[in-house]
C-alpha cells in the first residue's frame, strides 16, 4: 500500500455542529441525593451542584464561587438549606445569594440578592429535573407528572440507563421513523395514527400490534412529549403499562437514557405475564436501536420518501427547542 493514512482519523457525525436544546432534563434520580448531600454533575457539556437542604429541597447553582473561585462540589458542606463554600465558608442559598460571611460585618446587598447563577430544579415521580437554557433563560413549561393511574396506583417495575454515543435530538426522533420499526424491531406495517404538535407537546397515538405471550395483540400506544427531555408512553391493551423515558445530553455526542417501567397494582397472574412480555420487548427494541445510534451521523437534508413518517414536522417543532433568543411561550 503506497497511500498511508492518519494514525487516528476521526469521522465527523455533525453533531458539534448541532446546539443542545433547552428544556428540563433528568439528572439524578430522588434517592441519589439524600437530606445534606451535596453533589456535582456533568452534562450539558459542563457541570452544576445540587445539594438537598434540611427542608428536603434541592437547589442547584453554577460549579464556581464567585468569590475567588472554589469549586463548590469540593469540600463544601451542606449548612441548615444553605451551601457553605470549602475555601472561605461564604454561604450560598438556592437563588445563589450570599447569606454569610462570617469574618466580615457588612455583606454587599447585590452579593445577598444573587452573585451565583442558580438553576431551577425540581422533584417529580421520583426523578430530579434541572432546567437547562445556555443563556440561563427562566422555564417555559413545566416538568410532566405521571398520569392518573385508571385503577388501582402505579407501580415501578422496571428501572433501565443507557449512555449512548448520539445528539440527544436523535433519540425522540427515532419514534416518528416510521419504517425503521419494520426494519429494525420486526414489527410489520408503519404505525397509523394521529399525530400531533402543539407548542412545546408532541403526541403520537397509535393503533398498534404488540407482542403478548398469547402472541400478537391489538392496543393503543399513546405517546406525549413536552419538551425536548421527557416523554411518556402509555401502552394500553388488557393491561396497562407506562413508560416514563428521559434523555439529558451529556454533551453535544452523548446522552443519557434513562426508563422508569409502571405497571397498575393487583394485577392477576395472566395481566403480570403480559406486563413482563411488553416490559421485555421495549427492552429489546431500545437495545436493537443503540448500536445503529452509536455509529450513525446527523442528516440535516435526509432523502425522504413516502412511508418514512413525520420527521420534518418534528425537526420543525424541534428548532424552537434552539430559540434561544426568544422569550415567547408556546402559542
Ligand atoms: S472561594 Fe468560595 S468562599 Fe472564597
Ligand atoms: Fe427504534
Amino acid at each position: 500500500m503506497d497511500k498511508t493514512f492518519p494514525e487516528s482519523a476521526t469521522l465527523d457525525r455533525g453533531y458539534d455542529k448541532i446546539p443542545l436544546p433547552f428544556g428540563w432534563f433528568a439528572v439524578a434520580a430522588s434517592e441519589e441525593i439524600t437530606v445534606g448531600d451535596r453533589k456535582t454533575f456533568r452534562y450539558f457539556g459542563t457541570e452544576f451542584v445540587i445539594w438537598r437542604g434540611e427542608d428536603g429541597q434541592l437547589r442547584a447553582v453554577d460549579p464556581f464561587c464567585p468569590h475567588l473561585g472554589a469549586h463548590l462540589g469540593v469540600a463544601s458542606e451542606v449548612v441548615g438549606n444553605d451551601l457553605r463554600c470549602a475555601f472561605h465558608h461564604w454561604t450560598y442559598n438556592g437563588e445563589g445569594g450570599v447569606t454569610e460571611i462570617p469574618y466580615t460585618r457588612f455583606v454587599p446587598p447585590k452579593l445577598k440578592r444573587s452573585c451565583l447563577p442558580a438553576w431551577p430544579a425540581a422533584e417529580v415521580d421520583g426523578l430530579v429535573y434541572v432546567w437547562y437554557h445556555p443563556n440561563k433563560g427562566a422555564p417555559k413549561w413545566e416538568v410532566m407528572a405521571l398520569p392518573p393511574c385508571p385503577e388501582g396506583e402505579w407501580v415501578e417495575e422496571e428501572r433501565h440507563e443507557w449512555s449512548v454515543n448520539i445528539h440527544v435530538q436523535e433519540i425522540t426522533e427515532n419514534g416518528q421513523d416510521h419504517a425503521h420499526f419494520a426494519s429494525v424491531h420486526g414489527v410489520p406495517g408503519a404505525p397509523s395514527g394521529e399525530f400531533r404538535l402543539d407548542g412545546w407537546v408532541r403526541r403520537n397515538i397509535v393503533e398498534a400490534t404488540m407482542n403478548t405471550p398469547r402472541g400478537p395483540m391489538h392496543g393503543k400506544i399513546d405517546n406525549f412529549a413536552t419538551g425536548p427531555g421527557q416523554t411518556i408512553t402509555q401502552f394500553i391493551d388488557v393491561t396497562h403499562v407506562v413508560l416514563l423515558q428521559t434523555v439529558t445530553p451529556i454533551d453535544r455526542e452523548n446522552t443519557h437514557i434513562r426508563w422508569k417501567l409502571y405497571r397498575q397494582s393487583n394485577l392477576s397472574d395472566g395481566k403480570m405475564r403480559v406486563n413482563q412480555a411488553r416490559m421485555r420487548d421495549l427492552v429489546k427494541q431500545i437495545v436493537q436501536d443503540i448500536p445503529i445510534w452509536n455509529a450513525k451521523r446527523y442528516v440535516p437534508n435526509p432523502l425522504l420518501v413516502e412511508g418514512d413518517g413525520p420527521l420534518l414536522a418534528y425537526r420543525q417543532q424541534y428548532a424552537r427547542f434552539y430559540d434561544f433568543e426568544s422569550d415567547a411561550a408556546a402559542e
